[in-house]
Order: C-alpha cells, then sequence, then structure tokens
C-alpha cells in the first residue's frame, strides 16, 4: 500500500510514522508513506497556499492550483504505479465520519491520497474536481486535517496483512464485531489486593469465552447503546444479560 500525504505542515508528520507498528509496517515494505509539502507546488516569490475568501469573512482559504498541481504532479512522476490511480481523499470535517468500517474498506486500496485541509477551509473546487472522497474523524474541530491523518494513516495500516504480530488480534478487537472489548488481565494474579476474575485461571476454554462473550455485551450494553442496537443477540446472549441483570 501507498499513502501520500499532501500537507502545508509536512514537519507534523516526523514521529507517528517513525515508532512502534507502523515503523515496522514501513521497514516491512508493508506501507509506502509519502509526505508532500502542498507549499512545493506554488510558483511565486511568497509560495501562497491561501487567500482571502470571496465573499469576505475572516479566515483564510486554500487556493486551487498549488493543490491541484501537487496531486497531477505526483501522479505523473508516481513510479512502479503505471495505470493505477490514487484514491483522493480530503481531510475536512464536513467530510462523512470514519469508523473501523471505513478503515476496512480504506485497507484494501493500493494507493490513498490525504490531502489535509487547513485554515478556515479549501476552495470548493477541490471538493468538486479534485477529490473522490472527504473524511472527518468525528464531530469536532481540529486545526487541520493532520492529525486526521495520522489517525486515518494508523487505522488502515494495523489492517493491512502482516503488519500485527498475529491475525488474532484483529478478529477480536473492539468494534470489528460492533462490540466493545471485554476486560483483559495479565500478571500478577493479584494486585493491591485486587484479583483477576477466577475464570480467567481456571483454563476452561469454553467457560472463558462465555465470560468474555457477556462482558463485551454488558459492556457495550451500558457504554455504547448506539452500538448495541445493532447487534444480532442470540438466544444465550439474552439469557446471560437477563442474569446478569437479576
Ligand atoms: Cl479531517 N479536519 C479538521 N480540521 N477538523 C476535523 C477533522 C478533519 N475531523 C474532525 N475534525
Amino acid at each position: 500500500m501507498r499513502i501520500d500525504v499532501l500537507t502545508l505542515f509536512p514537519e507534523m508528520f516526523q514521529g507517528p510514522f517513525d515508532n512502534s507498528i507502523l515503523k515496522r509496517a514501513v521497514t516491512q515494505k508493508l506501507v509506502v508513506f509519502n509526505i508532500y509539502n502542498i507549499r512545493d507546488y506554488t510558483h511565486d516569490k511568497h509560495h501562497t497556499a491561501d487567500d482571502y475568501a470571496y465573499g469576505g469573512g475572516a479566515g483564510m482559504v486554500m487556493k486551487p492550483e498549488p493543490v491541484f498541481e501537487a496531486v497531477e504532479t505526483i501522479k505523473e512522476k508516481a513510479e512502479g504505479m503505471s495505470g493505477k490511480v490514487p484514491l483522493v481523499a480530503l481531510m475536512t470535517p464536513q467530510g462523512r465520519v470514519f469508523d473501523q468500517t471505513a478503515a476496512v474498506e480504506l485497507a484494501k486500496i493500493e494507493w490513498l491520497m490525504l490531502i489535509c485541509g487547513h485554515y478556515e477551509g479549501v476552495d470548493e473546487r477541490i471538493r468538486q474536481h479534485l477529490v473522490n472522497k472527504e473524511i472527518s474523524i468525528g464531530d469536532y474541530v481540529l486545526t487541520g486535517g493532520e492529525l486526521a491523518a495520522m489517525v486515518v494513516s494508523d487505522a488502515v495500516v494495523r489492517l493491512i496483512p502482516g503488519v500485527l504480530g498475529s491475525g488474532e488480534s484483529l478478529l477480536y478487537e473492539s468494534h470489528t464485531g460492533g462490540l466493545l472489548e471485554y476486560p483483559q488481565y495479565t500478571r500478577p494474579e493479584e494486585f493491591r489486593g485486587w484479583q483477576v476474575p477466577e475464570v480467567l485461571m481456571s483454563g476452561n476454554h469454553a467457560e472463558i469465552a462465555k465470560w468474555r462473550r457477556n462482558q463485551s455485551l454488558s459492556r457495550t450494553r451500558e457504554r455504547r447503546p448506539d452500538l448495541f442496537e445493532k447487534i444480532e443477540l442470540s438466544s444465550k446472549d439474552k439469557k446471560a444479560l437477563k442474569d446478569i441483570d437479576s
């Protein structure tokens, strides 16, 4: 997978891709990150990437020419990508809200281009004629799309086959099954008087699986009624929840 990030603040990307799992993914050549400075695609003396809004109002708007030129130049110069086209996504609070389902979809794409919006917004012609998709990471406003691009990259790259150590860690995690994760414990068995639940030390794998399922169910019901609503409960699940309630 190839992920190109177009930004006015490339320095912000030093760090997130140089640590832990993302770094290993890069080293193993499972993903290639390219960070491009949109300002490098300006031609005036001051490298102007933004301008006042037509019609007035506070705040600056990202100009179309540098962003179009950046995308077009990067596409033209892309080596080893012949015949391939990137999915061009604009990071903006006006986009569709990113979730695990969206991450799974993006992880199937070979070439992603993430454009980081900044200032009060981007010229509408970028939305209309350059990008295929608009992505938000939640209902709050960030100073720019950079942190959002990092969030999306992280969530997507960890889904690329081979990036995570064991396939296990993908199967049972929060949200893939629409349920929150069950509680996890590690050694010591007793910490400051707090015991690890006995069932986890029983060696009875069927009982452990049942306990975890029920923990996930009751936790999701309590914390995320919106997710819980969408879950198809088995008759066993319903019975277990009833028992928890009684
Ligand atoms: Cl992608 N950009 C900005 N500026 N704010 C956001 C966002 C993106 N997603 C949520 N808030």
